[in-house]
């Protein structure tokens, strides 16, 4: 019997024959340069240290940074993104601001190393304040939003006089984007890429990532991290953002928004980027450790989604390793 009496062509498992035949028809292709590594380097280290949390995952010494960052470029990663954990706190994170604080020597070091690769330093403050949060305080203990711009400005110079490339403007700050774009055109930093961290939930993903730069932040994020149930606010966002002078714009997380990034890349008009956060990824490796799923079509399989739900552009921490397995034979 002929599966459809009134179209009987129409067979779409002819398309799913050989691997030669699904590979041709492929809609979503997964490449290197479409990967960003995030990596962190931590002072005082002299050798890498081994993340609990998230397996195969390193506090960097800078030298140890030197290194990966050279790999990730000969494996054709589209991009790094360097996280800096410093041994002293305070109020006000001026660890940030400090041209050879930990985040400024890891920058420079893997522009050195990187021949080119596109380096993007995190801006941001949460790594260096000793209270954790993305901001300074007011005396009522809130986040203050303006005096943090300031420090972001400060920040932003920093680390474009450092050589890197881009900037994540990660802190969730209202007016970030055209803040640190007018300071670094009035300082003639007019190729310093901003990507903007447009739409970041309050995601209880980030547990992982706590624990890789130290953290020390007691209680959430919620006055100014966005509401897991906000989509309408994540285009508003955004369009700020946009408006602002984003080049990129990012959705965070990537696999419990993936309707947040499919809206986006609807109407951006600059690449759109998304973020596998550590907790995607510890997901993924407690389940593949139990044996539960198959750990590589697992990586490749959420890496593609979040390209087909409309990021042009995905960190992940398996950058590096999926890079290599794309440069190899065909999976
Ligand atoms: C804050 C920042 C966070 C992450 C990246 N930048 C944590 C937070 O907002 O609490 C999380 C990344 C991850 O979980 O992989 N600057």
């Amino acid at each position: 019997m002929r599966p459809n009496a009134s179209f009987p062509s129409a067979r779409p498992r002819r398309l799913r024959t050989t691997p030669a035949i699904r590979r041709l028809v492929a809609e979503t292709r997964l490449h290197p340069a479409g990967l960003i590594q995030p990596l962190f380097v931590a002072e005082g280290l002299t050798e890498p240290r081994p993340l609990t949390l998230m397996p195969g995952v390193v506090q960097h010494s800078v030298e140890s940074l030197r290194v990966a960052v050279a790999e990730a470029a000969a494996a054709g990663v589209g991009a790094v993104m360097i996280f800096g954990v410093p041994e002293e706190r305070d109020a006000t994170g001026s660890g940030a601001t400090d041209p050879d604080g930990i985040l400024t020597v890891g920058v420079r070091a893997a522009v050195e190393a990187g021949g080119g690769i596109p380096v993007i330093a995190d801006l941001c403050l949460d790594e260096f304040t000793d209270h954790g949060h993305c901001g300074v305080l007011d005396t009522h203990g809130r986040v203050d939003n303006d005096a943090t711009l300031q420090a972001y400005g400060d920040m932003a110079l920093v680390l474009a006089d450092a050589g890197a490339h881009a900037l994540g403007a990660s802190g969730m700050m209202d007016g970030q984007i055209g803040a640190v774009r007018e300071v670094l055109d009035a300082a003639g930093h007019l190729d310093t890429i901003l990507l903007a961290y447009a739409a970041k939930y309050a995601s209880a993903f980030y547990g992982p990532f706590r624990e890789a730069v130290g953290s020390t932040l007691t209680g959430d994020r919620r006055t100014y991290q966005q509401d897991p149930g906000n989509a309408r606010e994540a285009l508003r966002e955004v369009r700020l953002d946009l408006a602002e002078g984003a080049d990129i714009v990012m959705v965070k997380p990537a696999l419990a928004y993936l309707d947040v990034i499919s809206r986006v890349a609807a109407i951006s008009d600059v690449p759109v980027a998304a973020y596998l956060v550590s907790g995607e990824f510890a997901m993924v490796e407690a389940a593949a450790a139990a044996g539960a799923i198959d750990r590589a079509s697992a990586i490749v399989e959420v890496l593609t989604s979040v390209h087909r739900a409309g990021a042009d552009l995905v960190a992940t921490y398996w950058a590096t390793e999926v890079a290599g397995w794309l440069n190899g034979t065909e999976r």
